[in-house]
Parts: C-alpha cells; structure tokens; sequence
C-alpha cells in the first residue's frame, strides 16, 4: 500500500481523525521517522495537501529527525498501516462524537453565563465551613530556594504604553538563561502577594482574582536559570520562594509532549504551569465559580506577557496540551487540582519584532 497516497486521498474530516488517532494530537515520531525515511522530492506533492500550518509542522519536526534507523521506520510503518486498517471504525466513531457534542456544546455554553440568578447549592462559606488554605504547604523537609524581591532596577523597559503595544505570542527563544531577578520578578508579576488579611486566610495580589480566591498553584519547569538548579519546581506566592519537586534530565522532552509536540513548551528556559485547586472557588461561588477561576487565568497570563516585554523576554499562551501527561508530570490527581494552562519563556532573539 502507498501510504503517502492512502493519506493524501483522504478528506479533511478523515486526514483530521487519521492524525488524531496516530499522533495523539502532537505529530508522533513514528510518522515523522517514516516520511524522513522517503525521499524529500517525493513528498512535495504529498505536503501540498496539508494546509500551511500543518505542512511548516511536518517540516519542522523532519528537521529534528537528521538519521533514520531502518528497525525505527518498520516499526512506523506497522503502525501507521494498523492505524489505516482502523479508519472506517475510526470514522464512525467520530461521527457519534459529533452528534453528541451538539448538546454538550449547549451545556458548555450555559456555564459561560452568570450564575448568581439561577438555582445554586448552599456554599460551603455559606453554612460556616472554614475558608481553604491560600495556597499548598511545601513538603516537609522540601529544598526551598527563597527569591529575591521584585527589583524594578532589573527592567529593560518601564514603559505600560510599549508593553501593551508590543506583546504578542512570542514562540522563538534562544539558549540564553533568565537570571533568578527575572524570574522572581515574573513570578511576582503573575501571582504575587502584596499582603494577606483575615488572618492569612485572604491573598490581594498583583492580578485580580474573583473574591480574591487565587485558586491556582503555579508549576515552574525550570531549564535555564542562573542560579538555580534545572527541575521542576512550585511557587510558594506567600513566601515568594520556589519548592523543589524533582529534577529530571528529560525534562524539556517532557515537556514538549505535555504540549502536544509544540517544541518551544519545552525548549525555553523555564515553563510556567498553572494548575487550579477549584475547591477555592466553590467554596464561596459553588458551581458559578468555574467560570471565574476560567477569566482568572487569563488575568494571569496576561501579566506574564506584559512583565515578558518589560525583560526583553518572551512568552506564549498554551490552551493546547495533554491534559494526562501535564497531571501526571507534576503529580496532581486530576480532580481536586489540574492544570489548566501553560506559558514558556525564553530570551528573545535580537531580530525579533518589538
Ligand atoms: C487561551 C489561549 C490558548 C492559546 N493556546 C495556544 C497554543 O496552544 N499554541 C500556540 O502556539 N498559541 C496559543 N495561543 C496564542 C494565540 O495563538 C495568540 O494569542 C493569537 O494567535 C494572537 O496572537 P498574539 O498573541 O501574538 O496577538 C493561545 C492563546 C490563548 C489566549
């Protein structure tokens, strides 16, 4: 069977599943390993049938793949023929989600509107049960790096008007580290906390957050930071210091594949992953604080975009990744805590636009 001509007759809707079952989201490296194995002429026609995106993709991870083992690309041939064979189940089985979402997309949409009107439970502040802890005690005994503090001094640019109207997606790094002032200055930006009241029971911090309950923890994977040591770390907002969870040499690989094989989520110097611990925001707004603890990260990541500009760094949002591999990463349980979303940073090239 020709496979690149099996792929390149399919429509868009079976190309789409076809890649969805093979590569999970992210492009595999079985797909990768068998095309880098052709002659690159014989896939120009091939490629043509992919849209710009997907084709800068192909050819971006073809890049990274410079010598192709023969045993590796059997392998991916077996797999992607397996995979082929399955297309008509594939293809129903596709079709009986898309009728389903049409009423899961209803429900989706009512949980973007108000709550305080509708019928909700009692709250759990409502019937006296003490507020939850601001934020996740570190594990005793934990390496604790203290930061230093927020340090205007280090900004290349102090200027609001030119951070707002110079950010953008910014998804090109180079090798160069942040220095441990910069990062503490991002971590500060994003989630740090100016002072605590009610007995350290309530945070005000430097974004807004609906009922200042700041449900989220922030995750740090650290690659390139003078010093600190490469691992992956937690924000301790309160204390403004940073928990030590593990280190792992494949970090970075991780990475890319919580990111569903978008390289700079692992190539860049330090990966922030914002995880939220809904029971903050339920115990107060029950069910109509999801959609809050949803508009509370975006707050988030903003500020990290706009202190990014101000550093001569770089950042972009991550709404794309896999969900099980990010949990499972940084060892939350999926259900009283998850991430949510993911922002890396890096330096930014001296080419790059302002
Ligand atoms: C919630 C959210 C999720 C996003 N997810 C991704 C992503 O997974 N990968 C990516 O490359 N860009 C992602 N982006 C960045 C957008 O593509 C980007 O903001 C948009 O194209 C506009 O470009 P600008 O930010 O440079 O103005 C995301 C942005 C937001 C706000």
């Amino acid at each position: 069977m020709n496979i690149l001509k099996t792929i390149g007759s399919m429509d868009k809707a079976q190309r789409y599943v076809f890649f969805c079952e093979l590569y999970d989201v992210g492009y595999s490296d079985d797909f990768v390993k068998y095309i880098a194995s052709l002659p690159r002429e014989s896939l120009s026609d091939f490629l043509v049938t992919f849209n710009a995106h997907e084709r800068a993709r192909i050819n971006d991870d073809l890049d990274r793949i410079d010598c192709v083992d023969q045993k590796d690309v059997a392998i991916s041939v077996e797999h992607l023929l397996e995979v082929l064979n399955r297309m008509d189940d594939l293809m129903m089985m596709q079709n009986k989600i898309n009728e389903e979402s049409a009423d899961q997309m209803s429900l989706n949409r009512d949980f973007m509107k108000e709550w305080l009107t509708r019928p909700a439970p009692v709250s759990d502040q409502m019937q006296g049960v003490p507020c939850p802890p601001l934020e996740k005690p570190p594990v005793e005994g934990a390496t604790i790096v203290v930061l230093p503090k927020p340090d205007p001094s280090i900004l290349v640019s102090n200027d609001l008007f030119s951070a707002i109207r110079d950010r953008q997606s910014r998804r090109k790094f180079t090798d160069e580290p942040l220095s441990i002032d910069e990062l503490a200055f991002l971590l500060w930006s994003t989630q740090g906390v100016k002072k605590t009241v009610a007995d350290g029971r309530i945070s005000m911090r430097t974004v807004p957050s609906a009922g200042a309950r700041h449900p989220f923890e922030t995750y740090i994977g650290i690659m390139r930071v003078t010093g600190i040591m490469p691992g992956m770390y937690r924000y301790l907002a309160v204390e403004h210091a940073l928990e030590l969870l593990f280190t792992d040499e494949n970090m970075t690989r991780t990475l890319i594949d919580a990111g569903v094989g978008q390289r700079f989520v692992g190539e860049c110097a330090a990966c922030f992953i914002w995880s939220c611990v809904p029971y903050r925001g339920e115990w107060r707004y029950t069910i109509g604080s999801h959609k809050n603890m949803l508009l509370d990260a975006g707050h988030v990541c903003q500020n990290l975009y706009l202190a990014c500009e101000a550093i001569r760094c770089g950042t972009c949002a991550i709404g794309a990744y896999n969900q099980e591999i990010v949990d499972q990463y940084v060892k939350l349980d999926g259900k009283d805590e998850f991430v949510i979303y993911l922002s890396p940073v890096g330096k930014l090239p001296v080419s790059s636009n302002k």
